[in-house]
């Protein structure tokens, strides 16, 4: 078996900034709640004219220039998302066409929020068998499209953003140590998009009844988001042989600075060995992960090898961790 490692990250956020203080002049809403409750203070909104696809493809291109590579060189793209383009072609066609790459493989994976980590794993799977030499593993949202404005309990949580990385293969200590996928169908109901599928293709009631825009119960999701989590984390340090001690580094999920602090203590890390960056950026489902992992490779707080841990759970419910030595 070969190695795989992150050759190269790139984060792509759009311009336009929304703050709490302009979302209390939207919905019933204050600074001072959201902050409390989410940690959240802005995030990034695209500009009408970018989507999905245009967001990845900025960050992909940042990422296969840091990796010093060339489109050409991409075998394969896997773009996790929940909020596509179109339901197809997939999005990660659409970010080949961009960005030039006529010769690759690409689908979009959709484990909602753990989406990143779910294509990350697949991607060590395609290099370590040598079936693959560059892997491509974008996660890009514009959850603004498919949030119900009208909505306070939501509207106030999500924001826009993508990540990428190139996996490679390793001839270095560099690798992608291990990873774990989890996921259970029971919890559908505490975080879906109803409508818009098989079950109840758009209809006027359908959008009536605003059916396909996200719908969460918080409270449940909180609890599940902690356990799992924490779970995913512990599960994931077991399989590559680490001690909680060992890690430099978590990068989780940036859905609630309230979840981050309870898995941070159930790992016993200092503040230090845990990323967080949900003040900025609000949670952007499948981009959290890799746009802070690219973002803290660009402030040099990641330094060859550190032992990383990325943990993110999300719609399904999924989860999912994987640890890195970079
Ligand atoms: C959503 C979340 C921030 C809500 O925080 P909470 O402490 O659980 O708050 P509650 O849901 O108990 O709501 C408390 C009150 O605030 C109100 N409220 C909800 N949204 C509000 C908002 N934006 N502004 C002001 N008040 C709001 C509720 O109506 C409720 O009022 P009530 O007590 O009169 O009924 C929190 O549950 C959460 O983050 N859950 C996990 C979400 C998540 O991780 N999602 C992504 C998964 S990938």
């Amino acid at each position: 078996m070969k190695k795989a490692y992150i050759k190269g990250v790139g984060f792509y956020m759009p311009e336009k900034i929304l703050t709490n203080k302009d979302l209390e002049k939207m919905v019933d809403t204050s600074d001072e709640w959201i902050t409390s409750r989410s940690g959240i203070k802005e995030r990034h909104i695209a500009a009408p004219q970018e989507t999905t696809s245009t967001l990845g493809a900025r960050a992909a291109k940042l990422a296969i220039e840091n990796a010093h590579l060339k489109p050409k060189d991409i075998d394969l793209i896997i773009t996790a998302t929940i909020s596509p383009d179109m339901v197809f072609p997939c999005t990660a066609a659409l970010i080949a066409d961009i960005l030039d790459i006529r010769h690759a493989g690409v689908f979009d994976l959709e484990a909602a929020c753990s989406g990143f980590i779910y294509g990350l794993s697949l991607a060590n799977q395609y290099i370590k068998t040598g079936e693959y030499k560059n892997v491509l593993v974008v996660g890009s949202e514009t959850l603004s499209r498919i949030t119900d404005w009208q909505d306070r309990s939501t509207c106030v949580l999500f924001g826009e953003g993508a990540g990428a990385a190139v996996v490679s293969e390793s001839h270095t200590e560099s690798e992608i140590m291990a990873t774990c996928l989890g996921g259970d169908g029971v919890y559908r109901d505490l975080l879906y998009m109803p409508a818009g599928g098989s079950l109840y293709p758009a209809t006027e009631e359908t959008v009536k009844k605003r059916m396909h825009y996200i719908k969460m119960e918080g409270n449940a999701t909180f609890k599940v988001a902690v356990t799992k989590l924490s779970e995913a984390s512990l599960n994931v340090l077991k399989k590559a042989n680490l001690k909680k001690s060992d890690v430099d580094l978590l990068i989780p999920h940036q859905a609630n600075i309230r979840i981050i602090k309870m898995v941070q203590k159930n790992l016993d890390l200092p503040d230090d060995k845990v990323l967080v960056n949900i003040h900025k950026y609000g949670n952007t489902s499948a981009a959290t992960v890799p746009i802070a992992l690219a973002e803290a490779v660009q402030e040099h707080k990641i330094k060859r090898g550190d032992i990383l841990v990325f943990a993110a759970f999300g719609g399904g419910m999924t989860w999912a961790s994987a640890a890195v030595k970079w």
